[in-house]
């Protein structure tokens, strides 16, 4: 395979899907390809291990509990600004290429199940959080995630089967330019030949002259 070419700024590439669709295990694949190739590449994922991502973390544990919806956004919210703040913003302006898992297409999905607008949901994310180069949407159905979660084990409080359908419907609804949907159900290797596609293109767009 040729040599993958070095891209002239930061890339910000995002993985999204339902719980269960792989998003974890293929950018981890896509992540150590890339640094075999000699790229300078990060990992991020959302919720982060900061103080929001923690109390978040609790919620998908333990429930909502008497957590409203506005208060639950407003957490996802906080999470990433500082988030962008700290480490994705500062890692594209050393022009590495960040691979983030979930950002805010998943609050649009998933808090958009909770009477708000998705496209609402994207401004108030947008005036703050820079959008991706690529997004890499692993299309699943819901029932598939909803069996894979079973047999890793006892689903989270966010992976319901009818809530599971519901994020998909807002999912399938999505149409940006950088939205690359690749089918999640076939074979490990098969998504990972797919994603490396588009990374290829993308990183010759964006290649540097002469580089
Ligand atoms: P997940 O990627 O499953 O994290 P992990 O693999 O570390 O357990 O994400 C956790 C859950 O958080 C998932 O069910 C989706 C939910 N989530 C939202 O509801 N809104 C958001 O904005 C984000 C980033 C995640």
């Amino acid at each position: 395979m040729n040599q993958l070419a070095t891209p002239r700024r930061g890339l910000l590439i995002v993985f999204e899907g339902l719980d269960g669709a792989g998003k974890t295990t293929q950018l981890g694949l896509l992540y150590e390809y890339l640094c075999q190739q000699g790229q300078d590449v990060v990992r991020l994922r959302e919720p982060t291990e900061g103080p929001w991502g923690q109390k978040l973390r609790q919620l998908l544990l333990h429930g909502r509990g008497d957590v409203t919806p506005d208060t639950e956004l407003e957490w996802f919210l906080n999470d990433r600004r500082e988030h962008v703040d700290r480490c994705i913003q500062p890692a594209l302006n050393r022009k590495q290429i960040v691979l983030l898992d979930r950002y805010y297409f998943s609050t649009m999905a998933y808090q958009g199940t909770r009477g708000y607008d998705p496209q609402d949901i994207q401004a108030r994310n947008e005036a703050f959080a820079p959008p991706p180069d690529l997004l890499l949407l692993l299309d699943l159905p819901p029932e598939v995630g909803w069996r894979r979660l079973k047999q890793r084990g006892t689903p989270s409080h966010f992976e319901r089967l009818g809530y599971l359908e519901q994020v998909a419907g807002i999912f399938a609804a999505m149409d940006f330019p950088y939205l690359r949907r690749i089918p999640a159900a076939q074979e490990l290797e098969a998504v990972q030949s797919q994603v490396r596609r588009e990374i290829q293109q993308l990183l010759q767009r964006h290649a540097q002259i002469g580089g």
